[in-house]
């Protein structure tokens, strides 16, 4: 039977929100960042082993005690240059040691978003596990889009139909998810975009605000509130 493996890579410096540590190591509501959604990832049973991808030269997850998930994490040195390296890194790690098979589900999730709830991960299984491609978190985009000039003046509204915003994580077979990384063109920023490059439609399931990304100073604030909510 095929296993589901979780993959966060958390190999990124932060650069935007601009703190003296990796982002994914700032303190929200008393843990590290990477804390929330590890324990989230943790407690969905379907999920036998979570792999975390940290830069070759982190100093900063050995500070912390990670015992509670020793029976499923497994913590690999390996992140590159950008996030689509850190996760075909990962993969070809755990491959190597037979830790994943080619037909195992990995579901990619972004250290960088601690709101992440068990529910959306069951709904995420629950929808693909018998989907031929696979598919990833989003939800419908809810602003009114414009579109610029140069002079930061609206050339044109855009219509929104059907534009979704992706989130994580992001769920695919382990063969076909390596393949696609590898032919992947350099500026994916993620895993679907390298499976639609191959001309695959991945399945959007219905995700939740809450999920969103921590990337800007400001995010920080909105991650502490949804958090402190929760615990
Ligand atoms: N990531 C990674 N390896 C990289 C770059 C990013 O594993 N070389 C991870 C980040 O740690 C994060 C996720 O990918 O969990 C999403 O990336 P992003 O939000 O862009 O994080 P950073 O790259 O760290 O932030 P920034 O782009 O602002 O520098
Ligand atoms: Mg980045």
């Amino acid at each position: 039977m095929a296993e589901f493996i979780a993959l966060i890579p958390a190999a990124g410096s932060g650069s935007r929100i601009g703190e003296d540590m990796p982002k994914q190591y700032c303190l929200l509501a008393g843990k590290p960042m990477i804390y929330h959604a590890l324990n989230t990832l943790y407690r969905v049973d379907r999920i036998t082993t979570i792999c975390v991808v940290l830069a070759p030269e982190d100093i900063w997850w050995t500070r912390y005690d990670w015992g509670e998930f020793a029976d499923k994490i497994q913590v690999i040195n390996c992140g590159g240059v950008t996030r689509a390296e850190s996760v075909t890194n990962g993969l070809k790690t755990l491959r190597a040691a037979k830790h994943i098979q080619d037909q195992d589900w990995v579901l990619v999730h972004d250290a960088a978003r601690p709101g992440l709830s068990i529910a959306l991960v069951e709904r995420l299984l629950d929808q693909l596990v018998a989907d031929e491609v696979g598919g990833l978190l989003a939800v419908p985009l809810a602003d009114t889009l414009k579109r610029a000039n140069d002079m930061d003046r609206v050339e044109c509204t855009e219509p929104r139909e059907q534009l979704w915003q992706a989130q994580t994580p992001q769920m695919f077979r382990t063969k076909l998810l390596l393949e696609a990384l590898e032919k992947a063109p350099e500026n994916i920023t993620d895993d679907a975009s390298a499976i639609e490059a191959l001309g695959y439609s991945p399945k959007l399931v219905m995700g939740d605000t809450n999920n969103f990304k921590v990337t800007y100073p400001q995010d920080l604030k909105l991650a502490e509130l949804i958090l402190q909510e929760r615990y």
